[in-house]
């Protein structure tokens, strides 16, 4: 119910003393016993180290005195044994090879540990942009029209393929030719004509060796907004809220000369490129509608980060749920796009956290209770 505090509020500090915790980021698979044998990550390669550590200093200010930080590899699971950890948080996307996203959460649910991330099949289905737009589209949700190619089969010409007169009618361009599964947008290409799609197409395969995406450019203005489960955390006191958490609801700003977003990697997101938006706004309302209902029709069970743009008449269309977005604390330079409007709700970065954790732990305990039995041991 709403504004009552949460089942494990009493019972937290047991586990404080208690729980150990391992927060997992992407390992490296040029390390040795990383993997068997090296191949190649279709998604881009990235540590997210960092992060790993901000969020494991919020959880030991949070009080939580057992915080490990354990790389993302084939010797992951020993290491979780030799820990005893209770409870994982994963902030990887995987080391390698296809679906990587949904590697450590396969692992974890083989080995019965608790995680805060996205079970694989969500994991794959969020982090497919293809996958996702066909089950949004499924459910009658805004997401612009697209096609995918395969990309191994270079001699096929998609735009003489019936699906694209199909897809695209007659719109002439600019259009979108992105990776299937990405990151900070790299490999997103702006391709103007028709006639310069095969060659971005099969630009992007290249580097991938995954799936290509087609969309027309959207060219109005892009948002995000992120959104969690219902328990959330103001000053270490936390509450059940009546419907999922949607927060951080902002304009990202582009440029001029920018008709899509330049990668963070090249470009980091200071607070001058973004503009949080409060209730007031034109569009303030719609975005909660549409986070509440992906995180409700997909049945998350944690935070997703919607990314959407508007077409010229202001429409609004759902790009793709980044399922791990990035959680880096403010520190005053760059930002996060999910804790840029953390103050309007009265929230720091720990209570973040500790939301995102208890909501997991809760959930375990209520729903999912011989996946916790070690956890509840604690608390007995
Ligand atoms: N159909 C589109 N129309 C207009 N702009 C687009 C379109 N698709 C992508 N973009 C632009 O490219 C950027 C990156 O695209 P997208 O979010 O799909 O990929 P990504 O690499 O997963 O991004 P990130 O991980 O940084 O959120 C968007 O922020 C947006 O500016
Ligand atoms: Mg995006």
């Amino acid at each position: 119910m709403d504004g009552h505090s949460t089942l494990l509020q009493p019972r937290l500090d047991r586990l404080r003393d208690t729980l150990r915790l391992a927060v997992i980021y992407n390992g490296d698979r040029h390390q040795p016993n990383a993997v068997i044998n090296r191949t190649h990550n279709p998604r881009s390669d990235k540590s997210y180290r960092s992060v790993a550590e901000d969020i494991a200093t919020a959880l030991r200010g949070a009080g939580f005195r057992h915080v490990d930080l354990l790389a993302d590899d084939l010797t992951l699971v020993e290491k979780l044994r030799q820990g005893r950890h209770h409870f994982a948080w994963l902030n990887t996307a995987g080391v390698q090879g296809y679906d990587a996203v949904a590697h450590t959460p396969a692992l974890l649910e083989l080995a019965g540990i608790p995680y805060v991330g996205h079970r694989p099949l969500l994991a794959v289905t969020l982090d497919n942009k293809h996958v996702f737009k066909r089950e949004l589209a499924s459910i009658g949700l805004p997401t612009a029209p697209f096609l995918v190619c395969d990309g191994a089969n270079d001699a096929h010409d998609i735009t003489a393929d019936p699906r694209y007169a199909a897809t695209f009618g007659d719109h002439a361009g600019p259009f979108v030719v992105k990776p299937v599964s990405g990151r900070g947008s790299i490999g997103v290409t702006f391709v103007e004509r028709r006639a310069d799609i095969a060659a971005a197409v099969q630009s992007v395969y290249r580097t991938t060796l995954n799936q290509v995406m087609i969309e027309p450019h959207l060219p109005g203005r892009e948002y995000c907004v992120s959104v969690c489960g219902r328990i959330v955390a103001r000053d270490g006191q936390l509450r059940r809220e009546a419907e999922p958490f949607a927060f951080s609801m902002l304009e990202r700003l582009l440029g001029a000369d920018e008709p899509i977003f330049t990668s963070m990697d090249v470009r980091p997101i200071t607070l001058d490129r973004t503009r949080l938006l409060d209730a007031r706004d034109p569009v303030h309302a719609e975005l909660m509608y549409l986070a509440r209902r992906v995180h409700n029709d997909f049945n998350l069970r944690t935070l997703v980060r919607l990314d959407l743009r508007a077409d010229a008449a202001g429409r609004l269309h759902i790009l793709e749920a980044n399922p791990k977005p990035d959680l880096k604390r403010p520190d005053g330079k760059a930002v996060s796009l999910v804790c840029v409007g953390l103050a309007q709700h009265g929230m720091s970065y720990e209570d973040l956290v500790l939301s995102l954790l208890v909501d997991r732990l809760e959930f375990y305990l209520a729903h999912r209770p011989a996946a916790v039995q070690h956890i509840a041991e604690l608390l007995a």
